[in-house]
């Protein structure tokens, strides 16, 4: 069978990963798709840096135009990024009858369903498995390996900038804005990092996750999204005194009402893996309610790391590639007409409605029944305690102080109880400072 011909649109860090494994490759690719994958074309605006890392039998062009117009190529694969020109490209390629192969995570979360509508109605592929979690195949774990499972909830470490940054502000006792500028410097964050410090990087990987768990379209709107800018070194240290890490966690979980969808500082206990996952490292732990709980691990980003899962997908295509449309796994794991059924059945929860556990910081005047008032508001409303922590006034503001923090650990509570547990707090005359409020899930 001849190979199949596949144009890249965008030759960076992960397409050059993808031309230099596929070349080494070609004959253990050959023996496992059952023909040739070959990157024949590819598209750069820098055509002179694009043709020095490719060989001389690939035609380089600037105008991506060029690949969708060749009738010769099969799959096209879309590492520009964004959801600007590359929205435009990949709905082009589909009307022009290619797979498309991306790993476009913020195009698929925010345009999925207009982008996999097309392709259904044309009866192509369109492949992500690089858009979450790099090298990790979660997207193949969750779609074909656990089907026979009714996901109960998904949490990860899927974002290896933020994770770095927590790690080093936990070993080094270090504030955010120091490491930041360190991780810029080491090249582990990039030169406008809002994306991945903002956790919008984690919510646009966790709302593809979800709708492929639950069968529901993509719904990056209706995503929580907090970052980690606001988080001080003093809560991860207090966090490690009480036995827990501080991770940004995207989390999807399948609650009594409906879906939850949201990324947010966590304490995880120290005891847990996923707690222990350190620097850039990315990892998703599953729950199915067949198998238990499921733990994948490794690098979330870099060149040849994605390039693996682009690949995944070029073979994934090119086997498929004669399939009936109707007889190929569904882009999001189920079939397309039940997802918008459940929506109803599955709505994706406003952050009121879902339930979790606390880490509450409270700054105080340090006097006589300060703690009684707090811990009362909490039992009035029904907030259940895990863990209370004083510090002595002294180690917290120098020798003579008359504050000190006080930290809370609840039980699980739903979040709109939490918040007007948490105002009525702030009114006490006791309480000097903004409280801090960090979710936790013990992940168990
Ligand atoms: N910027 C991402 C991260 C990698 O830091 O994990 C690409 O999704």
């Amino acid at each position: 069978m001849k190979p199949i011909q596949v144009g890249l649109l965008g030759i960076g860090t992960v397409g050059s990963g993808v031309y230099n494994v596929l070349s080494r490759k070609q004959e253990e690719i050959h023996r496992r798709a059952g023909r040739g994958i070959e990157i024949t074309m590819v598209a750069d605006l820098d055509v002179e840096r694009a043709k020095g890392l490719v060989g001389p039998d690939v035609q380089v062009v600037q105008d991506a135009r060029a690949i969708l117009a060749n009738p010769d190529i099969d799959i096209v694969v879309e590492l520009i990024g964004g959801y600007g020109i590359a929205k435009a490209l990949v709905l082009e390629a589909i009307a022009a009858g290619k797979h498309v192969v991306t790993a476009n995570k913020a195009l698929l979360a925010v345009h999925g369903t207009e982008i996999f509508a097309a392709a259904s109605a044309k009866g192509v592929m369109v492949a992500f498995e690089a858009a979450v979690a790099g090298g990790i195949p979660i997207i193949k774990a969750l779609r074909e390996g656990l089907t026979a499972n009714r996901i109960q909830w998904i949490a990860g470490i899927i974002n290896g900038t933020t994770n770095f940054i927590l790690s080093e502000m936990r070993d080094k006792g270090l504030d955010f804005d120091v490491v930041l500028k360190e991780a810029q410097r080491l090249g582990y964050a990039e030169a406008d990092p809002t994306f991945d410090i903002e956790g919008v990087d984690a919510a646009h990987k966790v709302t593809l996750m979800s709708a492929i768990a639950f069968g529901i379209p993509v719904q990056f709107d209706k995503a929580y999204v907090e970052g980690i800018t606001q988080l001080g070194a003093a809560d991860i240290k207090y966090a490690e005194q009480l036995g827990y890490r501080i991770k940004l966690l995207g989390i999807t979980k399948r609650a009594d009402k409906g879906i939850e969808l949201r990324v947010h500082p966590s304490l995880v206990p120290t005891k847990r893996l996923l707690a222990n996952v350190e620097g850039a490292m990315n990892a998703v732990v599953v729950q199915g309610d067949a198998v238990g709980t499921t733990l994948y691990y490794g690098k979330g980003a870099g060149s040849e790391p994605t390039a693996s899962a682009v690949i995944a997908d070029l073979v994934d295509i090119a086997r498929l590639h004669t399939a009936d449309p109707e007889h190929r796994v569904p882009h999001l794991a189920f079939q397309p007409h039940t997802l918008d059924e459940a929506m109803g059945t599955l709505p994706v929860l406003p952050m009121s409605e879902i339930v979790t556990s606390y880490y509450l910081r409270l700054r105080v005047a340090d006097q006589a029944g300060v703690l009684a008032k707090v811990t009362g508001l909490l039992a009035e409303a029904g907030v259940s305690i895990d863990a209370v922590l004083q510090r002595e006034a002294d180690e917290v503001g120098g020798e003579g102080s008359t504050q000190t923090d006080l930290i809370i650990l609840t039980h699980d509570i739903r979040e709109g109880t939490m918040d007007a547990v948490i105002a009525q707090m702030q009114q006490l005359p006791t309480v000097l400072a903004p409280i801090t409020r960090i979710r936790k899930e013990e992940l168990n």
